[in-house]
This record gives structure tokens, sequence and C-alpha cells, in this order.
């Protein structure tokens, strides 16, 4: 693979930076040029001290200012322009979570772009497939980068109204951060070869324990994205009527939320909330443990009704009969030998008996598996392992079609939480070419191991 090289900072025209503070600032206008209409950001990464903890300062990483990063926002079918400028003192790139999108634009580093240096710009351009709930982060460094704030949100509008009035987008991370706001190792070995190192410091949108207000009586769309290296969240919302409409960007008929729903990192969730009667509060939990406030506040509007389901994504629909299967066995390696002098992360685990080096730049010409382009698959995901991993691909959705251990009503996905020892079908059209990662989206396990490529051509 040749790339071209990106063009210095420096040598960039006409390009207005404006206002411009420590942390960086992003700023977009939303245009429709006929069939280019679109969206058009400049986003820039840049150091930013946050006062995570009160009266301390976290050296955090941010994307337009802001850790999670700026909220992006395009309409379905149309295109998003990113001209993303690194400020930061590391290499990086943008991955667009979720997103069908063509290779060249997915921020793999030496697959599809190499990194971009300190200084240097790149212009991400695609059109967005589906409406939904997305999020977008680096895929350099991953601990680090994303561990310090680089996370933000991606938000594709549906092309016609829905029927919400309202929504709030929710973005979940927890913080390797001390008592006094200094950073703690973001990936541990003893750690990463268990559940992954996890963050001690809960928030939704950068703040601890946050109060959002909703307005009284109305239903409310309620995007939870769960933007964290390591934790997955059992969500509930005790006494609440909450249905889900989407999982993972793609629609769902809609559900109660139940008891809890497990949202692993990676993954994201949208609910419509039935806002109680002025000056009631929800509280939205991690299991027993509180992370943020819903403060239902007075307003004049009449009382909300449930709109219909949300319209389904254009994802191509697998042709089981015909759907060529392959298997995916997720392994721990039992020993793990540190090796502490070269400084490399262990290899902890495997996709059926490899494991992936990130400090190998050759590692996604030797694929996992090589897909027909157009064809259908059954990828059967057999976890051998005594922890949980969000399995994700880049650049096709898939559909999850059973499990070993629950009930599964058949939704598209990017990112599926595998639990212990469970095995779970998928299946997918082949229809986008390119070398893809398919990996845990908990950052250590992908670090150490157990992430893969997989080819369609
Ligand atoms: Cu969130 Cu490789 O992805
Ligand atoms: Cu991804
Ligand atoms: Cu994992």
């Amino acid at each position: 693979m040749s790339f071209t090289r990106r063009q210095i900072l420096g040598g960039l025209a006409g390009l207005a930076v404006v206002g411009l503070g420590a942390g960086g600032a992003s700023r977009y206008w939303l245009g429709r040029r006929n069939s280019e209409a679109g969206h058009d950001y400049e986003l820039i990464a840049a150091p930013l001290d946050l006062e995570l903890v009160s009266s301390h300062q976290t050296p955090a990483w941010a994307f337009g200012g802001s850790a999670p990063g700026t909220e992006l926002r395009v309409r379905q079918g149309e295109w998003l322009r990113v001209r993303f400028i690194n400020k930061l003192p590391v290499p990086t790139t943008i991955h667009w979570h979720g997103i069908r999108l063509p290779l060249e634009m997915d921020g793999v580093p030496y697959v599809s772009q190499l990194p971009v240096l300190p200084g240097e710009y790149f212009d991400y351009r695609f059109r967005v497939p589906d409406a939904g709930s997305y999020w977008y982060h680096p895929h350099v460094n991953s601990s680090e980068e994303l561990g310090r704030g680089l996370v933000g949100p991606l938000i594709v509008e549906e092309r016609e109204p829905t029927g919400f009035l309202h929504e709030r987008t929710l973005s979940l991370k927890s913080w390797h951060v001390d008592e006094e706001g200094a950073f703690t190792a973001f990936s541990v070995s003893r750690e990463a070869a268990r559940g992954g190192t996890a963050g001690r410091l809960s928030t939704i949108n950068g703040v601890p324990q946050a109060v959002i207000d909703l307005p009284a009586g109305q239903i409310v769309r309620v995007r939870l994205l769960n933007l964290d290296n390591t934790l997955t969240y059992r969500l509930n919302m005790p006494g609440v009527e909450a249905q889900i409409y989407a999982l993972d960007g793609n629609p769902v008929k809609p559900r109660p939320l139940g008891k809890e729903y497990w949202l692993g990192p990676g993954m994201r969730i949208c609910l419509a909330i039935k806002v109680p009667a002025a000056g009631e509060e929800i509280s939205l939990r991690n299991g027993p443990v509180r992370l943020g406030t819903f403060r239902s506040v007075a307003n004049s509007d009449a009382a909300g009704e449930w709109p219909p389901a949300l319209p389904v994504n254009p994802v191509s629909e697998p042709d089981m009969a015909n759907a060529e299967k392959l298997n995916f066995n997720f392994e721990w390696v039992g020993s793990v030998s540190v090796n502490v002098d070269n400084g490399a992360p262990p290899s902890l685990w495997q996709i059926n008996g490899k494991a992936w080096d990130i400090t190998d730049k050759t590692c996604a010409d030797r694929p996992i598996a090589k897909l027909q382009k157009g064809r259908s698959y059954i990828f059967e995901l057999k976890n051998m392992t005594q922890y949980q991993h969000p399995i994700h691909l880049h650049g096709m959705s898939f559909k999850v079609i059973g499990s070993n251990r629950r009930t599964i009503i058949p939704y598209f996905t990017d990112t599926y939480l595998l639990g212990k020892n469970e095995r779970a079908r998928v299946a997918l059209v082949a229809d986008n070419p390119g070398v893809w990662m398919f990996h845990c989206h908990v950052i250590d396990h992908m670090e150490t191991g157990l992430m893969a490529a997989i080819e369609v051509s």
C-alpha cells in the first residue's frame, strides 16, 4: 500500500483559524449545496486542562476544545467533511466508529492512511449512509489517546422528522485519574489480561454526577454512548418509563428498557424517556451506582406522544440460505510473559490462534479471513475466555441472529457484547471492499492481541 504524504499545516492557504484558545476550538457551518449537500467542520485536537476533580487540573487531550469532543452532526445521505488538524504532541488519526465508509476514510494507521503528525492536517470526506448515534476516536496509541479524552459523538440525523421534539446526547466515560486529577496508567498488564484497565471517575459529557434537565411531561430521545476504554455500563433507571428505539445506531422495534441494559465499550443505545412531573428526578445508574441525574423542569408544551419506530437504515439483508460459515474463536493466552525490556505490549489474547501486534505495521497484510465481495457470511463468534468482549467490525454492519446464552431479537449493529463463554452468530453481506479491523473494543484487549483484519475483495 502507498500513501501520499499529507500537507503540512504551515502550508495551508486561506484557512481562517479563529479564536483558538489553548484547547483549540471547532467551528462548523451547515450548508446544502444540491447533491454535494453536506456538513463542513474544522476539528482541532489539542491539549486541554480539565477540572475533573475540583481544584485540580487534568492534562487531557481534546477534540474541538472539549473532552468528550465536539458533537458532530450530519444528515443521513449527505457528506461529512472534516478538516482534522493535529495540534497534539503525538501522531494520531480519526476513526468513525460504526460508519460504513470507504477504507481510505476509516482512520486505521498504515491501512487507511499514515498517522497525522503533529502540526499536520488530514481531510476526511465521506457520505453517511445510516442515521443514528455514532462516535469518533483515534486508532493510534489508543489506550492513551482515548484515555486522555479523544472521543466524541457523531450524530447522523434521519432524513425526515422522527416525531421526537427533544433530544439529549450523553457520552459516558470514566477517567483514569487519581484523587488529585493526575492520570494513572491507562493500561496495566495484569488488568489487560483480565477485564481491562478501568478508570475510576465516571462522567457524563465530562462531568462527574452530571445533572441533566429534561422537559416535564415530554418524551425525550436520549442517546447514551459508551465512549469508555474498558467499562461495560449496566444501565438502569429505576421507576422510569423508557423504551429502546435504537441499538448501536440501528433502529429496533420499540420495546421497554427493562431492568438493565449492558452497554459495552463502543456501544450506543437510543432511548425514549417519558419525563415525569416537574421537580421529580430520575437517576441514571450503572448497576447500583448513580452516574448522573435527570431533573424534570416545568414547561408549557402539551404532553408528548411516543413517536413511531425510527426508519430502518439501508443495510443489506444477508442471504442466510447461501451464506458461508466462518468461525472466530476468541482466546486467552495462558502464560503472561511480559516483555518489560523492549516496552512492547504483552501478547495476551488471540483470535483463531493469532495475536495482533500493534507495533507491527504489517499485521493487516495477513488478514484472518478473506471474504468475497457481495457474498453473505455467517460468523460464529466463540468466546473461550472468562471475560466479556465487545466485538466490533469496521466498514460494515452485521446482523446478530443467535446466541447460546440469551434470546436474540435479530438486529443490525457494529459491536456485539460477547459474554463469558458465549457463542453468538452474526451475519452480513460483504459489500464494502477493503481490509477491515475486527477487534474487541476493550482498548487494552485490542492492544494486547484481540484484533484482526478481514479482507473483502
Ligand atoms: Cu471504535 Cu476500531 O474502533
Ligand atoms: Cu470502528
Ligand atoms: Cu475484550
